[in-house]
C-alpha cells in the first residue's frame, strides 16, 4: 500500500511522540495525551505503532484508550454537546429531547456532524438535576432544555464558528 505525504507525516509525528516518551515509567498515558494534543484524537493507525514500540498488544492499547473518556479514536467536532441521560433528566423528558437533537443534527452518540461542528455524547448527570433536562456544551451547562431551544443554540454554535472562530 502506498502512503500519501499527509499519512507519512502523521506517522512520523506519532513515531517522534512515542520516541520522546517511551522510556518514561507508564509511558503509554503521556504518549496518548501527546498524540491527542497533536491530532485532536488518537488516529487508529497509531495503535499498531504504539503496540510495537511499547511491546504491548493493540488490544491492550485499545483497552486503555477506551477506559478513559478523555481519549477519542475519531475526529471531534469543534463543539461537544453532552445530553444528560441521568434519571432526573429522563423523568423530565430527556429521551424525547435526545431523539429530537439527534434528528436535528443527523448524528447519534459518539458521532460528529458533517460540518465537523458538533460531536454528540451522552452523560449520566451534570449536577443540574433541579433544572432537568440538562445538556452541556463545552464548559457550559444548560437546564430546562427543549428541542426548540436546542435548535436556536445549535444555530448560534454554527454562527460563532464562522464569525468569531472561537468557542461559544
Ligand atoms: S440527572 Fe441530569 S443533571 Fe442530574
Amino acid at each position: 500500500m502506498t502512503r500519501t505525504n499527509g499519512q507519512q507525516s502523521s506517522l512520523d509525528k506519532i513515531a517522534t511522540i512515542i520516541e520522546n516518551k517511551r522510556t518514561l515509567p507508564g509511558a503509554l498515558l503521556p504518549i496518548l495525551h501527546d498524540i491527542q494534543h497533536e491530532f485532536g484524537y488518537i488516529p487508529k493507525n497509531a495503535l499498531p505503532i504504539l503496540a510495537k514500540q511499547l511491546q504491548q498488544t493493540e488490544a491492550e492499547i485499545y483497552g486503555v484508550i477506551s477506559f478513559y473518556a478523555h481519549f477519542h479514536l475519531s475526529e471531534r467536532g469543534r463543539h461537544t454537546v453532552e445530553i444528560c441521560r441521568g434519571e432526573a433528566c429522563q423523568a423530565m423528558g430527556s429521551r424525547q429531547l435526545e431523539q429530537a437533537i439527534q434528528g436535528q443534527l443527523g448524528v447519534t452518540y459518539g458521532q460528529t456532524t458533517e460540518d465537523k461542528n458538533i460531536t454528540l455524547e451522552p452523560v449520566y448527570c451534570l449536577g443540574n438535576c433541579a433544572c432537568s433536562p440538562s445538556i452541556k456544551v463545552g464548559d457550559k451547562t444548560y437546564g430546562r432544555m427543549t428541542a426548540e431551544k436546542f435548535m436556536q443554540l445549535s444555530q448560534e454554535l454554527s454562527v460563532y464558528k464562522v464569525s468569531l472562530g472561537e468557542e461559544l
